[in-house]
């Protein structure tokens, strides 16, 4: 492979991009970040170059401005694509449908033409384990159906489903969907995590904020689920141990030849809310006062991975456990109490 020849990242800037730049320029490629801003800073990419030494390359702009993306394809001869870019927040989404429409599925539509145009058929896509609506059972294994509930999950799902009609159309495609669990922890410097804007809807970057004295307590959605101690079981997958995910299904992209696959980026192990707590104030010595509130509407009680397949196909695991998460989740909030700001 030419190693002049970039890896473009679209929503690079981002919390899982970021991270993925770090593995990408650690395993020797370069990435090439496309990123509108719209839910992060470049500040990002500066902290990038500060871990790794190497400044990932940088464009300011829309996946939705066909003519830049033209330009940037043809003047950066990218070998793939890992797309990132999208909106990301489910109550969002139901306030704002189209919002997500426009962005999540238009926005990757344009993307794939530029690409089809220039010639450039590999790209990974970030679906989401939302993608299973409530399972039946868990673990979850890919094969498993498919449904939504809110427009951000559908979303998700209308793009998978593109990504399939394109590969059958041109054979010659070579695409991965890859479906995240529940991404979480930063990188152990401290440098990069997750920034969320206003109050987060995720849990880990709440359970931080709330020991950090930016918010007065957790509030855990709903007591009464059936699980071992009633609160949500989740699959908590350190976003670095997903970052070379990424790396690992690249290679595979690269080497395996043209087709489409399809696997969970997950650890195969549920952990409760509380269980969470736990081992957030044991590995941090903070305490994080939560109260028990109504259940989400849309939330699932239980949802975990089998990460089989991706084990067999890439060669990847998860390896890093949750006091490392907790640990390197709370070093990147105590650095930067107010995120990138
Ligand atoms: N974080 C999660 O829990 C999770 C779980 C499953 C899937 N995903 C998916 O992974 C991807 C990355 O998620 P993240 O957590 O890093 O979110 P993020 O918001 O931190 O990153 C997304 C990036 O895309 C950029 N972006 C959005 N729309 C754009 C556009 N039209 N043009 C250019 N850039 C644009 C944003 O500015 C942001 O930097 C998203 O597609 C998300 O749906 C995330």
């Amino acid at each position: 492979m030419s190693m002049t020849q970039p890896i473009l990242v679209t929503g690079g800037a981002g919390y899982i991009g970021s991270h993925t730049c770090v593995a990408l320029i650690e395993a020797g490629y370069a990435p090439l970040v496309l990123d509108n801003l719209c839910n992060s800073s470049v500040e990002s990419l500066a902290r990038v170059q500060r871990i790794t030494g190497v400044r990932p390359g940088w464009i300011e702009g829309d996946i939705r401005d066909a003519a830049l993306l033209e330009q940037v394809l043809a003047e950066h001869r990218p070998r793939a694509v890992i797309h990132f870019a999208g909106l990301k927040a489910v109550g969002e989404s139901v306030q704002e449908p189209l919002a997500y429409y426009d962005n999540n599925v238009g926005g990757t539509t344009i993307l794939l033409q530029a690409m089809q145009r220039a010639g450039l058929r590999n790209i990974i896509f970030s679906s989401s384990a939302t993608v299973y609506g409530d399972p039946a059972t868990v673990p979850i294994r890919e094969d498993f159906p498919r449904s939504a509930t809110n427009p951000y999950g559908r979303s998700k799902l209308i793009i998978e489903d593109i990504l399939d009609d394109l590969q059958r159309a041109d054979p010659a495609w070579r695409i991965a969907r890859l479906r995240y669990f529940n991404p979480v922890g930063a990188h152990p410097s401290g440098l990069i995590g997750e920034d969320p804007r206003g109050i987060p809807n995720n849990l880990m970057p709440y359970i931080t904020q709330v020991a950090v004295g930016r918010l007065p307590a957790l509030q855990v959605f709903g007591g009464d689920w059936p699980t071992p101690d009633g609160t949500g079981v989740r699959d908590y997958i350190h976003v670095m141990d997903l970052a070379e995910g990424h790396v690992a299904a690249l290679a595979y992209l690269l080497e395996a030849g043209a087709g489409m696959f399809t696997v969970n980026l997950g650890t195969g192990q549920g952990v409760s809310v509380l269980q969470m707590v736990q081992a957030f104030e044991r590995t941090s010595g903070h305490q994080v006062p939560y109260r028990v509130v109504e259940r989400r509407a849309g939330d699932i009680a239980a949802c975990w991975a089998d990460p089989a397949r991706a084990r067999r196909l890439l060669h990847w695991q998860a390896r890093r456990d949750l006091d490392t998460i907790c640990a390197d989740a709370w070093r990147w909030q105590q650095a930067n109490p107010r995120g990138y700001a």
